[in-house]
């Protein structure tokens, strides 16, 4: 005999397969074989911790393996909760404040949990297992410049020697080719692009155009720049706002670069780049939401970090 409840579920299931053709005997006949759900068929740690694999010896590699991974599901994590933002038709302002103190959360612990790295290899484990890698880099992780694209206005994310020369109308492809990025891997002078550039480009050059054009109206910043007057002028939320800001483009910037330079010192990177100038804040400039820091504040970007 059903109770009450179980009879209202049946109902629900009922009604739930009904509307998509399915016959609900043959569901719930399927339950009967079903296997009990268990941690491993559903979080797959083991599919996850298969993915660590080595190119050399040196136990320090798996450090920097797996903190890059963690890197890269925090990044999965960030674009899940952004995305939902700018899909949101009707956005309401609780549901943007609460998605983007999420999106923050997640990259204060990408830039407080910095250490991993610069603490956590010895130094001349680091410097043998580099060779192996030439010529990749984390410049080339895709997901990174997905959050970038998603968080701001194009034209923020273009070099600042180029911005007076594009507007709304450039074509998405003139503007990917004076993305900020471009000068870690193109000498200006030939145009020329170096191999960890050209082989970015192959790999994600479609998806990143595909984004530049998706985001280009439904970024984190165009977002919150629909919302009402009354909540674009909260100061708690302009706090949020900088606040995010500042984690991604100068925070993380720095404790990467601080990484960087224990164990580059004045050495190449694995990339190529011109790096010490190419990453500092001062000269890179990024910045997702420009308007909600002073002229002092921006002039002064990156200079007393
Ligand atoms: C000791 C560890 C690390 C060193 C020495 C290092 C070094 C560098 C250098 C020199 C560059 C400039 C491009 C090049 O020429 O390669 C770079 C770029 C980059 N790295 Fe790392 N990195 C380290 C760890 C990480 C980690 C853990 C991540 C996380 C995913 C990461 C993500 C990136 C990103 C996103 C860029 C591009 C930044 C931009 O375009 O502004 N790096 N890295």
């Amino acid at each position: 005999m059903l109770n009450n409840t179980q009879e209202e579920l049946l109902k629900r299931i009922n009604k739930k397969f009904e509307s998509i053709d399915q016959q609900t005997d043959v569901h719930l006949e399927g339950l009967i074989w079903a296997k009990p759900i268990t941690y491993w068929d559903y979080i797959m740690p083991d599919a996850l911790l298969s993915l660590q694999v080595q190119r050399t010896t040196l136990p320090d590699e798996m450090v920097f393996i797996m903190y890059h991974q963690i890197n890269e599901l925090l990044f999965k994590m960030i674009l899940w909760e952004i995305n939902q933002v700018s899909d949101h038709e009707k956005l309401e302002a609780s549901f943007f404040i609460e998605k983007l103190m999420r999106v923050s959360r997640y990259f204060d612990m990408l830039s407080s949990s910095f250490d991993i790295m610069g603490d956590g290899m010895q130094h001349e484990q680091f410097m043998k297992f580099r060779n192996t890698l030439t010529p990749a880099s984390g410049f080339q992780s895709a997901q990174y410049r997905l959050i970038e694209f998603s968080s701001t206005e194009l034209i923020n994310l273009i070099d600042n020697r180029f911005r007076t020369t594009i507007d709304r109308n450039t074509p998405y492809e003139h503007a990917f080719e004076h993305l900020y990025w471009q000068a870690a891997g193109k000498d200006y002078k030939t145009g020329k692009k170096s191999t960890l550039l050209v082989l970015f480009e192959e790999r994600y050059k479609k998806l990143f155009l595909e984004k530049m054009e998706k985001y280009n109206t439904t970024n984190l910043w165009t977002r919150f720049k629909q919302l009402p007057k009354e909540v674009k002028e909260d100061a708690e939320l302009i706090k949020a706002m900088r606040h995010y800001d500042y984690t991604v483009n100068i925070s993380w910037v720095m404790a990467h670069y601080n990484a960087a330079g224990k164990y580059l010192g004045a050495g190449e990177a694995t990339g190529g780049s011109d790096w010490r100038t190419y990453m500092h804040p001062k000269y890179q400039r990024r910045i997702f939401f420009p308007e909600l820091w002073s002229e002092e504040e921006l002039k002064n970007w990156g200079h007393n970090v």
